[in-house]
């Protein structure tokens, strides 16, 4: 599947852009947190594997967008974070435009205003890029609809996905709860690396309800931006093997999605994660993105799964933050745990608690 399919019939562009003069849009979007991590890209925000991933419910930025139309043909725009005009974000949003023009030939016809807000604190070490550019991505396709009405929810979706990935590759995966799946994976139906599919297969219950509690070990800004990271994989020793151990990860993560076995479950992403930090830490430049007291939690995860046989296991993103994850059953011992022996190693004991959601809204 090409990506020509996003780019919309030219002919009738004239008189739909003629139809509309200004209008707008308001999106929640979650953030996600991957089991199968994308580490690695190719040209275009093609990843070099396939990843799946939690969509989260209150990690979320919430877009709204204005347009109203204008004469000349230049990008015009203005950000605002919680209200205040952030114009630092303002060449992140110029290339995303950049990028994106070719399937939203309307970009020029208008000018934006984008009303940006999210649920967690800026300086939490919570990466807003996959929430951020998939509410954007949604406005933006309220734009097109608006143009031509007869686009359908399906394709909707998938094109906003689509236009997401081109903003961050991971906010591909925040459009559709509750597991999303991006990277051409030969046992997945329909996987692409264009956009993210909802996991097509069935899913015990024990992931139903799956809860994740954010560690805020280190809030600060990323000490490697995704960018400089995803390059460090280009002539990386240890790349090639990486990028096919993801595709057969995702392929044992199968069975034990359908049998709810939580802790293969949690072995499997517990590896994920170190491998992903692996990555860097033999990279050239190379770097450690866990902090002391990142390890210290995983230590006493480890000694409290071992001491009670309960199946909670953590994840980490490219930072020190920890993501624990298990099954919402257990939550209440869980919790109490984490309070007493884990929030101890957090900045300002800052914790967030979030769970499995089901993807994006229209407010
Ligand atoms: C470690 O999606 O932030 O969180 O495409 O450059 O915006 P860009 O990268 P980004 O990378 C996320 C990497 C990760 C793993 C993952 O979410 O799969």
């Amino acid at each position: 599947m090409t990506d020509t399919q996003f780019i919309p019939d030219s002919d009738k562009f004239g008189k739909q852009v003629d139809a509309v003069n200004n209008g707008e849009f308001t999106w929640e979007s979650p953030s996600n947190i991957a089991l199968v991590k994308y580490w690695g890209k190719k040209k275009d925000q093609i990843p070099e594997n396939p990843s799946i991933s939690f969509t989260l419910s209150n990690c979320k930025t919430i877009t709204t967008l204005r347009f109203s139309k204008k004469n000349d043909m230049a990008f015009s725009f203005d950000v605002f974070l919680d209200g205040k005009k952030q114009d630092d974000f303002k060449p992140k949003i110029e290339t995303f435009f950049k990028r994106i023009e070719p399937y939203l030939p309307f970009l020029r016809n208008f000018h934006f205003t984008i009303d940006t807000r999210n649920t967690f604190p800026h300086s939490s070490g919570i990466a807003s890029s996959a929430s951020g550019m998939s509410a954007l991505a949604l406005c933006l396709m309220g734009v097109e609809k608006k143009l031509n009405p007869d686009i359908v929810t399906g394709y909707f979706n998938k094109k906003a996905s689509f236009l997401a990935r081109l903003g961050s590759g991971s906010a591909c995966r925040s459009i559709e709860g509750d597991l999303v799946v991006w990277g051409k994976h030969e046992l997945i139906d329909e996987s692409s690396d264009l956009y993210g599919v909802k996991y097509p297969y069935k899913v015990h219950d024990n992931f139903k309800n799956f809860q994740d509690t954010i560690l805020l070990v280190d809030k600060g800004q990323k000490q490697v931006s995704s960018t400089v990271g995803h390059n460090l994989m280009h002539n990386h020793p240890f790349a090639e093997q990486r990028f096919k151990q993801a595709h057969s990860n995702l392929e044992r993560l199968m069975p034990v999605l359908e049998s709810g076995d939580l802790m293969a479950f949690v072995e499997l992403v517990e590896s994920e994660a170190l491998t992903l930090h692996a990555m860097m830490m033999t990279s050239n430049p190379y770097f450690i993105l866990m902090k002391p007291n990142t390890l210290e939690i995983i230590n006493k995860i480890w000694a409290f799964r071992k001491e009670t046989s309960l199946p909670i296991g953590f994840t980490l993103d490219a930072g020190a933050n920890v993501h624990i994850l298990y099954p919402g059953k257990d939550s209440e011992k869980i919790l109490e745990f984490i309070k007493n022996e884990l929030v101890v190693y957090c900045e300002n004991a800052h914790y967030i608690c979030d769970e499995i959601g089901f993807g994006a809204k229209q407010l």
